[in-house]
């Protein structure tokens, strides 16, 4: 088992949390954080679910049952109809009769990440979710987002699905959970994990914690997390690029050293969130380098890029510029004519994005 030195140690929490004053989600519970009720059911709510799909549920739930006292006393049939369309229902059926037998009992909600353990449907990770967040508990809530952060960052090679990676993690973790903050310390984790080191296509680029990465350092990013030894899982990912051109020229971003296609150079790519339309999705691309659409996003073509850990989709657009002004950090970005692309060193997949690219627009 590894020890963290405790410079590093300093460095991965300053740094985290810093990370997450700034860019933190304002997720409904949030604005709640000392109520343990709302943790509690915001985080059975999260169980196996999306963050996006708990928001609409959580606020009307809420709205009904504001307290386990006014939980307790509920109808069952009344709290399945909070809960239609959210799925996994036994959460529900846990949930309410724990707050039927607080409430008969006269208790109060636990107070320590292991009596929280008592209450049914709610287990190791759960518990310590809430009684870091609610109660300010020194725990490190562990679930696979922050397995695989912690995996990459420090290059662990053991396969955290099996006892001993699993120790590995929660040693680690524990070691970096910090005494004062360690709710806003787990939810930091959660949000890097679903926002920045995501599976199959982590964005290396905004992360805070780039320099202190092993994966990164190793080239490993796209090996980390292991996962069932002998097996290798194929992701699919579904991915939107887009070629944004302005006289002529295309603008085209160098992918940082160490993860994925590490140096090379490729089309602004996102990616495809389930439910958003590919023009939100184009808008959301020149937000982020900073430039204005001078037209309609043109879908250009669809294509498929086997690697050996993942299934790449991709569905290329075009769409016209009305400024070069990106202001990101320029060496990583150019405005290239096709000549100049030819030069760059680009994946297999851009160059066939490329070559899609130019066959559409000789074409028009
Ligand atoms: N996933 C599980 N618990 C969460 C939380 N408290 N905030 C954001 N994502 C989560």
């Amino acid at each position: 088992m590894v020890d963290i030195p405790s410079a590093q140690r300093s460095a991965v929490r300053r740094k985290l949390l810093r990370w997450y004053d700034r860019n933190k989600r304002d997720l409904p519970w949030r604005r709640q954080q000392g109520d343990p009720y709302a943790q509690w059911v915001a985080e059975i709510m999260l169980q196996q679910t999306r963050v996006d799909t708990v928001i609409p549920y959580y606020v009307r739930f809420m709205r009904r049952f504001p307290s386990v006292v006014q939980l307790g006393e509920a109808k069952h049939s009344e709290v399945l109809k909070h809960w239609e369309g959210l799925g996994y229902y036994r959460r529900a059926l846990y949930l309410h009769r724990a707050a039927q037998s607080l409430c008969k009992e006269k208790q109060r909600i636990p107070e320590t990440s292991s009596t929280l353990q008592s209450l049914p449907g709610v287990g190791v990770y759960t518990a310590a979710a809430i009684a870091s967040i609610a109660y300010g508990e020194h725990v490190a809530a562990v679930d696979g987002n922050v397995a695989r952060v912690v995996s990459r960052l420090f290059g662990v090679s053991h396969d955290i699905q099996t006892r001993v990676g699993g120790q590995i993690i929660q040693h680690l973790a524990d070691q970096l959970v910090p005494p004062s903050r360690p709710g806003d310390f787990n939810q930091a984790w959660m949000d890097l994990g679903s926002q920045v080191c995501k599976p199959a296509w982590p964005n290396c680029d905004q992360c805070p914690l780039l320099r202190d990465c092993d994966a990164m350092a190793t080239g490993r990013v796209g090996e980390l997390p292991v996962r069932k030894a002998g097996k290798v899982a194929v992701i699919p990912v579904k991915l939107v690029a887009v070629v944004f051109c302005r006289n002529g020229r295309k603008l085209v971003q160098k992918r940082d050293t160490g993860g994925l296609w590490s140096g090379l150079w490729e089309y602004p790519t996102s990616e495809r969130e389930a439910g958003k339309k590919l023009d939100d999705l184009c808008i959301g691309l020149a937000d982020e380098y900073e430039i204005s659409l001078a037209g309609k996003p043109k879908p250009i073509g669809k294509l498929r890029h086997q690697l050996t850990h993942r299934s790449l989709s991709f569905e290329v657009l075009h769409c016209d510029v009305s400024d070069e002004s990106v202001k990101r950090d320029r060496r990583k970005l150019r405005w290239a004519t096709d000549a100049q692309f030819e030069k760059l060193s680009v994946s297999k997949a851009y160059r066939r994005i490329d070559d899609l690219y130019r066959t559409s627009s000789n074409k028009t």
